[in-house]
């Protein structure tokens, strides 16, 4: 897919070559004065008439005419350089290839180093362009009789750069690996709950485990009984479909210590229980298992980069759905860690079904926890549909999960857990917690819960309810499924370092 090439831009043969416009030029310089002078300086003129600009993120398309080598000269604007992050980088590659992908070109070559500033190295570069390709080439699956015609997709990139090969290809293959395993978490959750039920997505975790030789335990009903699993088990009572609570292992280290926990909420269809979602409220719930995917999506990453680290991916998988059998308000219910619930609201389940998997998390030897799960309606009322909601007992922690989070561009924002916020949750008269201790403060009450069974151990909670997808269409992805969290997850793991 990526070749790395050392050679002047403009006298290799390709159907289209990709250069980064910082700033409004006045007059160009390095290689942009050697290919205006190539066109007669019209370059200049088309800066000059307003039809090249280097406004962020547009587009420009040329055709050569033999002028150079190349068919094509697509130009992609950088705005300011002083001010062009790693992130905008990103996106404009993404928005690049958009517009090669559209155009139904195959081969593309990029002249890497127009995409370099003090502060983005040509590995910076690389590792973005690659990550960026696989999420903008990424297409949504449609089910209808007349599929589109198959589209001409890019099958060869060719890098131009002086900087060094192989540190470019390095950075190629992380981006990439990156960029395919955010897809693969997509494509989870947008199957609709008829084609991916808990044990679908239990096969699905047992061929990643089989392709990276991860540990793998899946295990049943009958297993979790045992286990006490009382608040995952309630969640499914009225499922016809079997629970799955999924168990993958990563050992990247000589000693089992030092364990990362990441937990993802699997509800592969929530219809609110008994407490039942209204019909505008329950389309869309096929994604109630998004944490679950950027779990899976992590996982694949780690699987690929095989970092020094132990990981252990617990999730817990049903639907929610309603029978004679189903759990009911007014229930309680025992959970894993000898915990007693009362079940007021059977629409938050998810912490039901994370209350219990955290508590496994933790008995096989997980030392730090995250979990990521599109846990409340109240987050989206809190943050809005673009920030990741975050909830923590572990300051030092917490950063970790921070810092990777912005190096992925994945925007989160903390929430707080105050005593009285505790109090709420352990506020039932008849057991030791309840689910749904009232409206206000929603997202922060799931958060809580949680946090009751992470208990000491340093955890952070990811509400992913407003980003686990997009209605709309953007740089690096169509709308539906994100796949957010994946590289943030992904990042945490590969640069985290024990907490003294
Ligand atoms: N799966 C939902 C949360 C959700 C809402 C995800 C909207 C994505 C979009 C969750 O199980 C739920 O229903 N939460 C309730 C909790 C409440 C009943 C305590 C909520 O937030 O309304
Ligand atoms: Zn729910
Ligand atoms: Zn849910």
């Amino acid at each position: 897919m990526f070749k790395t090439i050392n050679t002047n831009p403009f006298t290799e043969v390709h159907e289209c070559l990709l250069i980064g416009l910082k700033d409004v030029p006045k007059k160009f310089s390095g290689l942009l004065s050697e290919l205006d002078s190539k066109f007669d300086n019209q370059l200049t003129e088309l800066v000059k008439s307003g039809d090249l600009s280097a406004k962020m993120k547009e587009i420009t398309k040329i055709h050569t005419f033999g002028k150079i080598a190349a068919k094509r000269l697509l130009f992609v604007g950088l705005g300011k350089e002083k001010d062009l992050t790693f992130e905008d980088v990103k996106e404009s590659f993404g928005r690049a290839f958009k517009e090669v992908n559209e155009s139904g070109l195959q081969t593309v070559a990029i002249a890497l180093d127009t995409f370099i500033t003090e502060s983005i190295s040509p590995e910076d570069a690389a590792n973005a362009l690659s990550e960026a390709f696989a999420l903008a080439s990424y297409e949504l699956i449609v089910y209808k009789q007349k599929s589109n015609e198959p589209e001409k997709t890019v099958e060869q990139i060719n890098v131009i750069t002086s900087a060094d090969h192989q540190e470019i290809d390095a950075a190629l293959t992380v981006g990439y690996a990156y960029g395919k395993a955010t897809n693969s978490a997509r494509s989870l959750v947008n199957l609709p709950g008829n084609m991916l039920t808990a044990t679908d997505l239990a096969q699905y975790a047992e061929d990643l485990a089989k392709r990276y030789e991860f540990e793998v335990e899946i295990l049943e009903k009958e297993e979790m009984e045992k286990n006490g699993m009382g608040a995952f088990l309630a969640v499914n009572q009225g499922s016809v479909e079997p629970p799955k609570m999924i168990v993958l292992k990563y050992q990247g280290k000589e000693v089992w210590e030092d364990v990362i926990g990441l937990v993802g909420k699997g509800i592969t269809f929530d219809t609110g229980g008994y407490s039942i979602k209204t019909k505008t409220g329950i389309v869309g719930m096929k994604t109630d298992m998004g944490g679950a995917a950027a779990v899976l999506g992590a996982m694949e990453v780690i699987g690929e980069l095989k970092p020094e680290q132990n990981v252990v991916a617990v999730i817990p998988s049903t639907d929610n759905m309603i029978s004679g059998s189903a759990f009911k308000p007014d229930d309680v219910i025992t959970s894993m860690s000898g915990k007693t619930i009362e079940v007021l609201n059977t629409d938050a389940e998810g912490r039901l079904a994370l209350a219990d998997a955290v508590t496994y998390a933790k008995h096989q030897g997980a030392n730090y926890l995250v979990d990521v799960a599109t846990l409340t309606g109240g987050v989206i009322t809190a943050l809005g549909l673009d920030k990741t909601g975050a909830m923590t007992n572990d300051e030092a922690f917490f950063e970790q999960v921070l810092e990777a989070s912005n190096e992925a561009g994945e925007f989160i924002w903390r929430l707080p857990i105050t005593e009285n916020d505790k109090k709420r949750v352990r506020g039932s008269k008849i057991a030791d917690l309840n689910n749904s201790p009232g409206s206000e403060g929603h997202a922060i009450m799931g958060g809580a819960f949680v946090g009751e069974f992470a208990e000491s151990t340093p955890w952070v909670h990811l509400d992913i309810a407003g980003t686990a997808v997009t209605n709309k269409e953007y740089d690096l992805g169509p709308s539906g499924a994100t796949g957010v969290m994946v590289r943030t997850l992904a990042l945490l793991v590969e640069r985290f370092e024990p907490i003294k």
